[in-house]
């Protein structure tokens, strides 16, 4: 099967969050299985170059009145055709974040299509993703579908219903199948005006994560590699790396990790409330985020200062997008803490579980579906064939994530070899693609039926 994704994202080169991870991860999947996998991106002025292989020119077309440079390269072994309107639109040094992005994008789908119109490919599947992509499921049925491209089914993915309703509306009516990152999100959507009059064509797949480039076997950033066998060592190394890197208190104490975009759907108030409530029980807390919002990025830089003046040399607050130092702290932390208000599917836990993190989440969409709560989920685990795995809790107020990091401290201080067995049962694990990615092959083959 010949499959093209439109996307405004792409890991390494061009990532906001997990979409980005999940465009690369997937198709390197579905690549893996015998298939053939393009992606089409629009070539932004930020695009992280030093990672794409053979990166050249390959032709321009017009359309809309305007010239489209269309260049080639290849991004961990993937295909990716990137698409350069000679006005600049996507020269503007983000990804997103401009007054007109929805015009932006909506011409970026608009010559996707044309493109592969123009340059004679005839895909079997279209897969388009977010708002940001959707306009390629109803610009395909309606300019497209009757010419040259008459062979493609349309697949749309909803990575996050909270922006760009409209947009998500007018795709999940146009597509031929459409999917969301997890069964339970899929659930909790289901009632939505823009979801609920075509469930029969919506699926919950859970996302995976690309185990070669999640590997502590084989990560740059790491002082140890490590596997299950050798975990504790590889994980106290990358934690004396951590404390070192950042200035903290080079003691023996459970270090909780936070790896976010700081926004409200990741729970604020839950964060800030248990930087405080871990300090109190004697661990420590890294924490790396940044926020869209200048408001939500000042709370944090004067929460920073605040536990800065007061020299604790046990926080460390990193307000910035770091990809090496995620690495670091994925491997470094004991638990790597989660507390969504909500969560499509969430990546951060399924990334902490490989690097043998213990996950302390809040029970919602796919961290519902991924963490198995180490006391009250035994059942619910083994009836999935899976050991519970981590800590989690419900409500959204403090008393919820106080139960569950509590719980983990107190097992870290008291219970130290459980607490190691579980790092190497987190790690055993298969959080990839290995599943999801057949479910993804068997919806595109229903969607050509
Ligand atoms: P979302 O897409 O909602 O932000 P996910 O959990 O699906 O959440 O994916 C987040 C991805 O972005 C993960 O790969 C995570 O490691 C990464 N990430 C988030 N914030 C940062 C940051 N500040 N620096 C580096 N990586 C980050
Ligand atoms: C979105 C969601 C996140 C999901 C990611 C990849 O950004 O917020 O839960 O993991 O997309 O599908």
């Amino acid at each position: 099967m010949h499959i093209v994704h439109v996307s405004v994202e792409m890991a390494p080169i061009a990532k906001v969050g997990g979409l980005g991870d999940v465009v690369t991860s997937l198709s390197r999947a579905v690549q893996d299985l015998g298939h053939t996998v393009d992606i089409i991106l629009p070539k932004y002025d930020i695009l992280n170059l030093s990672n794409v292989k053979d990166f050249h020119f390959r032709r321009s077309f017009a359309w809309g009145g305007m010239e489209i440079k269309v260049w080639f390269g290849k991004v961990e072994g993937l295909s990716v055709y990137f698409l350069e309107p000679l006005n600049g639109m996507f020269s503007v040094g983000c990804v997103y974040g401009r007054h007109n992005d929805a015009e932006r994008f909506g011409f970026f789908c608009h010559a996707a299509l044309e493109f592969l119109l123009q340059s004679g490919s005839r895909p079997d599947i279209l897969h388009c993703h977010d708002w940001s992509s959707a306009p390629v499921a109803w610009l395909f049925k309606e300019n497209y579908l009757q010419y040259g491209l008459s062979n493609a089914r349309v697949v749309f993915t909803i990575h996050n219903l909270e922006f760009g309703i409209h947009q998500i509306g007018r795709a999940m009516q146009a597509a031929d199948m459409a999917t969301t990152v997890s069964h339970t999100y899929s659930r909790e959507v289901s009632g939505n005006p823009a979801i609920s009059p075509h469930l029969y064509k919506f699926h919950g797949i859970l996302n995976g994560i690309d185990p070669d480039i999640w590997d502590p076997c084989n990560d740059q950033y790491i002082p140890v590699p490590y596997t299950p066998e050798n975990v504790v060592e590889g994980k106290r190394a990358a934690k004396e790396a951590l404390q070192q890197k950042l200035g903290l208190k080079r003691s023996d104490e459970p270090l909780v990790g936070i790896i976010t975009r700081l926004t409200v759907q990741k729970g604020i108030h839950l964060i800030k409330h248990a930087i405080g409530r871990t300090l109190e029980r004697n661990g420590q807390v890294v924490l790396l985020g940044s926020a869209p919002d200048p408001r939500i990025q000042n709370d944090f830089v004067n929460l920073k200062n605040e536990l800065q003046s007061s020299h604790n040399n046990s926080a460390r607050l990193c307000l910035t997008y770091d990809e090496p130092l995620s690495h670091l702290i994925y491997a470094g932390a004991d638990m790597i803490l989660v507390p969504s208000i909500f969560e499509p599917c969430g990546l951060t836990q399924l990334i902490a579980m490989r690097y043998g993190s213990i996950p302390v989440v809040r029970r919602t969409g796919g961290l519902y579906d991924t963490v198995f709560d180490v006391d009250n989920d035994k059942e619910r685990a083994r009836a999935v064939g899976l050991e519970p795995n981590g800590f989690s809790f419900d409500g959204a107020d403090t008393s919820g994530v106080d139960y569950a990091l509590n719980r983990a401290i107190t097992a870290w201080y008291d219970a130290r070899e459980w607490f190691n067995s579980l790092y190497r049962r987190v790690m055993e694990q298969d959080w990839s693609w290995n599943r999801p990615a057949l479910d993804y092959l068997e919806l595109y083959h229903s969607a050509r039926k």
